[in-house]
């Protein structure tokens, strides 16, 4: 758990949440907040198996994973290779629109070029590739809410990225399905009190409210999951995955996209995993012993 990526407080929160679970279980848990000495400490340890609190770079694109794999760990959630390409928002549609799944165009852009002109018509958003919890998100308006084109003098938390990837803006509703081994669970919905599902909303208990199990047409909610559980597939995860969508609710299943694919979902108290296994009767502790017994299998 925690590491050094913009997500170590959501991290230390799920990590937590985790050991106590473990605990409560009679398991004997040893708590590793990453540091450069993460594998003296692992090696000191000698688990029977890792559980990966970790969200963000390097603990969840793949790093820690290879550091994992060659100390010869059993480790819980995606391996490498599923990892290095989950991680990069670029990479996933790369892997998964050739495949048949549903997500927004889109490409990288210089955050220099942006002062010259908008990369798509407007609205957009940009997003860096590999960051979670919407860290580095910004939505840019018709309305030219920074300027048009973003004025060199406007702030926004593109400035912290060199490059970062544009993408329409999809109106509508915001989507959520986990997926536990070869299970989709349920759609959740996000409704944010005010503005978009940004790092606020995730984390302040409120400021969002979780419609679980949605109020979706069916055929919606059998998309998602289905869609859920062919990326999880396609991609290789392993434990849990969390598929996040956007859905044009005038556009029918045809307005569905898919955005990314969590392949270290957030696993705090207000985390949608837990929240979705939780309405189809699984606790938190199952939740994290399931997890643990895919990664032993
Ligand atoms: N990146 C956060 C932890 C999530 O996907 O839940
Ligand atoms: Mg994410």
């Amino acid at each position: 758990m925690g590491g050094w990526s913009a997500e170590r407080p959501v991290s230390l929160m799920s990590g937590e949440g985790v050991a106590e679970a473990l605990e409560s279980l009679g398991h004997k848990v040893t708590r590793i907040d990453m540091d450069r000495d993460v594998a003296a400490k692992l090696a000191a340890a000698k688990p029977d198996v890792v559980f990966n609190a970790l969200h963000g770079t390097p603990g969840e694109d793949g790093t820690v994973q290879g550091m994992l794999d060659l100390m010869g760990l059993k480790y819980t959630h995606s391996g490498l290779v599923t990892s290095v390409i989950a991680i990069d928002k670029q990479l996933t549609k790369q892997s998964l629109v050739p495949q048949g799944i549903p997500m927004p165009g889109g490409h990288i852009v210089s955050t220099a070029s942006l002062y010259e002109r908008d990369p798509l018509p407007r609205p957009y958003v940009l997003k860096p590739v590999n960051e979670g919890s919407s860290v580095g998100v910004a939505i840019v308006t018709a309305e030219g809410n920074y300027g048009n084109p973003i004025s060199a003098e406007a702030k926004g938390p593109w400035q912290e990225f060199d490059e970062l990837l544009a993408e329409p803006f999809i109106r509508g509703r915001e989507l959520t399905t986990a997926v536990l081994g070869d299970r989709a669970l349920l759609v959740t919905e996000l409704k944010p009190k005010s503005g978009f599902y940004d790092f606020d909303a995730k984390y302040t208990d409120g400021l969002t409210e979780h419609v679980c199990p949605a109020e979706i047409p069916d055929e919606i909610a059998e998309a998602c999951k289905q869609i859920a559980l062919d990326a999880h597939r396609l991609l290789g995860c392993k434990g849990a995955s969390r598929s996040d969508f956007r859905w044009d609710d005038d556009l029918g299943v045809e307005g569905l996209f898919l955005l990314e694919v969590n392949t270290q979902p957030g696993m705090t108290p207000l985390s949608l995993v837990p929240e979705q296994a939780k309405k189809l009767g699984m606790s938190y502790p199952e939740l994290v012993q399931a997890i643990v017994d895919e990664a032993l299998e």
